[in-house]
């Protein structure tokens, strides 16, 4: 009898942990999606924690940010085309930054940030170049859980930040 109840005990706090480390198999939540969660989802794969797909300006399905900006967010290339780190720190670093092309944009406010993934527009005003879908069908609260996870993105090691190809 004794035994049998720590048998329970324990397979419920394997569920537990399993539930925290964020295993998130499919849209099936029913249980509490935290902005985090959504935001990550978006990142990775376009679509919302609740399955919506983000509509953007390339008609892309299932496909999110880290096809090109790369799951770590620090960019690369993508059909010969520069993408830039995107992890929070880069992006508001005060020296601001400039492209591969000599192209110079000012840091970002989370405003700004914003703008350039609902409308092309970086802080210096400038239009992205069309490689970079727009992301008509964000809402508010999806931008802002999306922030969210940028925040999140390049937290290694101090002075890993780096440009083009990340160590
Ligand atoms: C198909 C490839 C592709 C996808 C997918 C993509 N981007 Fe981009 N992104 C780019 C390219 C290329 C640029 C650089 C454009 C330029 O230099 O004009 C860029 C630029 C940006 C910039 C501006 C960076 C700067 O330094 O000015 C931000 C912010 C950004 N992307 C965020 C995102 C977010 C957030 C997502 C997902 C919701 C995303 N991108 C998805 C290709 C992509």
């Amino acid at each position: 009898m004794k035994h049998s109840r720590v048998l329970t005990t324990s397979a419920c706090l394997l569920i537990v942990v399993w539930v925290d480390s964020g295993g998130s198999p499919g849209a099936s939540g029913s249980w509490r999606i935290s902005h985090l969660e959504n935001g990550q989802r978006i990142y990775m794969s376009g679509m919302t924690a609740q399955g919506r797909v983000i509509q953007n300006s390339h008609g892309m399905e299932g496909v999110g940010c880290a096809m090109c900006h790369g799951p770590d967010g620090r960019g690369g290339t993508m059909h010969g085309i520069p993408v830039p780190n995107i992890t929070m720190r880069a992006l508001t670093d005060p020296s601001g930054y400039e492209h591969p092309t000599g192209r110079k944009r000012p840091p970002y406010t989370e405003e700004s940030i914003k703008a350039a993934i609902v409308a092309g527009i970086d802080s210096g005003g400038n239009s992205l170049h069309p490689e970079m879908p727009r992301w008509t069908g964000v809402t508010a609260g999806d931008l802002e859980d999306l922030i969210g996870f940028l925040k999140t993105l390049g937290m290694g090691p101090p002075g890993s930040q780096g440009g083009s190809q990340g160590l």
